[in-house]
C-alpha cells in the first residue's frame, strides 16, 4: 500500500488535494497504472515525455552505460557527455561552440544568463524576458519568468531582471488583432526597452522562440524580427528550447524555423532532450560566446553536470528522434491536429482560440464569450467545468493537461493516428456535453 499521498510533498497542488493514481509502467504514447488501467497521454506528461514512454532503444542505452560506467564528475572525461555534446552541436549548427550540462530545465537558463553575462562583460547586466513565460521554479528563474502563480515570490529588480509584454496575438497587449503586427510590436518594443535601458547595461534576451507552456504561440515574424532587434544592439538572444525543442514545434529546435535568420546566440534544452527517460538540461553556446570564456576561469559546476547515464539517455534519444523521423512526424501531424482543433472551434462557442500546430503542440484557449474574448476565468485560475473535464477524459482513459482557460494538447511524438483521432473525438464529445456557465 503506497503513502504517497500522505508522505510525498507534491509540486504545484494543493496537498491535501493532490490525488492520482499510481503508474507502473508504460508503451508508446500510453501509461499504466497500479489497478491495470491505461491513460492515454496527451500532455508527454509535463510536455518532456516526447519518445513515448518506456523508449526501448533509450531505455538498453541506459542499461548498458550503468553497466559500464555510472557517475565521473565533469573534472574527468565521459564518452557519451563528449558524443552528446558533439551530437547536438551537429544538430543545431553550432559548430565550434561548447555544450555545458546542467539536470534540467531551470538550472540550463540559470546557466545561460551566467554565460552570456561573463561572455558579455556585464557580470550584473541586464536580462530582458517577458510576462506569460515559464523559465522555471528556482528563484532566479522565477525572476525571469512571467508567471503569475509564482510572481510575488520574487522580486526581479533584485535579479536584473526587465520584463515586456509577451507577443500575445489573440489579447495583444499592443492593441491589434492582427497577428503579424502583434508579432511586429512585440519584437520592437524589446528593441526599444534595450535602449530605454542602455544596451551597454543588458546582457541578454531570453524567451521562447515559439511556444511555452504558459500558452503563448508568438506569431511567426516575431522570433526573427526579435533576432534582428536584439543582433543591431549587440544584445545576445537566448532561445529556452526547454520545452519546444526535439521536434514539439516540429523542428530539431524551434528556432530553425526561421534559418539563420532564427539563430540564437545561445540556447537551453531539457525535456525532451533524453524524452524524460533521465533528467538533463543542457546551455548549447554558439562559437563567438563559447570563443569569449574559452581563456577565462568559469566559476560554476554542479555536481551532476553530465552525469554519464543521463548523457547516454540523451545520445540514444537524439538517434531515435532522427532514426524515427519523428522531427518531420511532429510537423506531419501538428498540421493534422491544428485543424482538427479548428474543426472543433467552429463547433463549440466556449472555444476562443485555437494556436500552435507547427508540431504536436497546441493550445485551446476557452471564453466565456466570444465576441468580448471575456477570460472563462480570470488568469490563471482553472474554471471548475474543465477541472470536471479533465477528470471526466481520465476516468475515459485519455490524460488532458491545462493551465488555467487553456487545454494544452502536447501527446508523444510517436502517438498512433487512431489514438490522436479518438483523443480529439473524446474531447469535443466532454466540450459539447459540459455546463460552461
Ligand atoms: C520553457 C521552459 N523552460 C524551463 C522549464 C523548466 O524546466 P525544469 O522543470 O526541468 O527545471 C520548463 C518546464 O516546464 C519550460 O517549459
Amino acid at each position: 500500500m503506497t503513502t504517497e499521498r500522505e508522505d510525498v510533498l507534491h509540486s504545484w497542488c494543493v496537498q491535501a488535494d493532490w490525488d492520482a493514481p499510481t503508474i507502473v509502467g508504460g508503451a508508446g504514447a500510453r501509461l499504466f497504472d497500479s489497478a491495470g488501467r491505461s491513460y492515454l497521454d496527451m500532455s508527454s506528461l509535463a510536455e518532456c515525455s516526447n519518445l513515448g514512454h518506456q523508449h526501448p532503444a533509450v531505455v538498453r542505452a541506459i542499461q548498458a552505460q550503468a553497466e559500464r560506467l555510472c557517475f565521473v564528475t565533469a573534472a574527468w572525461g565521459a564518452e557519451p557527455r563528449a558524443a552528446l555534446a558533439r551530437a547536438l552541436l551537429e544538430r543545431s549548427g553550432f559548430a565550434g561552440g561548447r555544450v555545458f550540462f546542467t539536470l534540467g530545465g531551470a538550472d540550463a537558463n540559470e546557466h545561460a544568463v551566467k554565460f552570456a553575462r561573463q561572455a558579455s562583460g556585464r557580470p550584473r547586466g541586464l536580462v530582458i524576458s517577458r510576462d506569460r513565460s515559464y523559465h522555471g521554479a528556482s528563484y532566479a528563474t522565477m525572476a525571469l519568468s512571467g508567471d503569475a502563480r509564482t510572481g510575488h515570490q520574487v522580486d526581479p529588480a533584485a535579479f536584473g531582471v526587465v520584463r515586456v509584454p509577451p507577443p500575445y496575438a489573440y489579447r495583444c497587449p499592443f492593441g491589434s488583432r492582427d497577428p503579424q503586427q502583434c508579432g511586429e510590436l512585440s519584437a520592437q518594443h524589446v528593441g526599444a526597452v534595450i535602449d530605454r535601458e542602455g544596451r551597454e547595461r543588458v546582457a541578454a534576451v531570453l524567451m521562447e522562440a515559439n511556444a511555452g507552456t504558459n500558452g503563448i504561440v508568438a506569431p511567426p515574424n516575431f522570433w526573427p524580427r526579435l533576432r534582428e532587434e536584439t543582433a543591431r544592439r549587440g544584445v545576445y538572444l537566448i532561445a529556452d528550447e526547454v520545452m519546444s525543442g526535439f521536434g514539439r514545434c516540429g523542428e530539431w529546435f524551434a528556432w530553425q524555423r526561421h534559418g539563420e535568420g532564427g539563430r540564437p546566440d545561445l540556447m537551453t534544452l531539457a525535456k525532451g532532450l533524453t524524452g524524460a527517460h533521465l533528467p538533463l538540461g543542457a546551455v548549447v553556446l554558439s562559437a563567438a560566446v563559447a570563443a569569449r570564456l574559452e581563456r577565462e576561469m568559469l566559476y560554476t559546476g554542479l555536481t551532476y553536470c553530465g552525469h554519464p547515464l543521463a548523457c547516454a539517455a540523451g545520445l540514444a534519444a537524439v538517434q531515435a528522434y532522427a532514426d524515427e523521423g519523428l522531427i518531420e512526424r511532429s510537423r506531419a501531424l501538428g498540421g493534422t491536429l491544428l485543424r482538427e482543433l479548428e474543426a472543433l472551434r467552429l463547433r463549440h462557442p466556449v472555444i476562443g482560440d485555437v494556436r500552435g500546430g507547427d508540431g504536436l503542440f497546441a493550445v485551446i484557449e476557452l471564453v466565456a464569450d466570444r465576441d468580448s474574448r471575456a477570460p472563462l476565468a480570470p488568469w490563471p485560475d482553472t474554471p471548475a467545468p474543465l477541472r470536471e473535464l479533465v477528470a471526466r477524459a481520465r476516468q475515459a482513459g485519455v490524460s488532458f493537461a491545462t493551465r488555467g482557460n487553456l487545454i494544452i494538447i502536447a501527446p508523444p511524438l510517436v502517438i498512433a493516428e487512431r489514438e490522436l483521432a479518438d483523443a480529439i473525438a473524446l474531447l469535443d464529445r466532454l466540450l459539447g456535453e459540459a455546463r460552461w456557465s
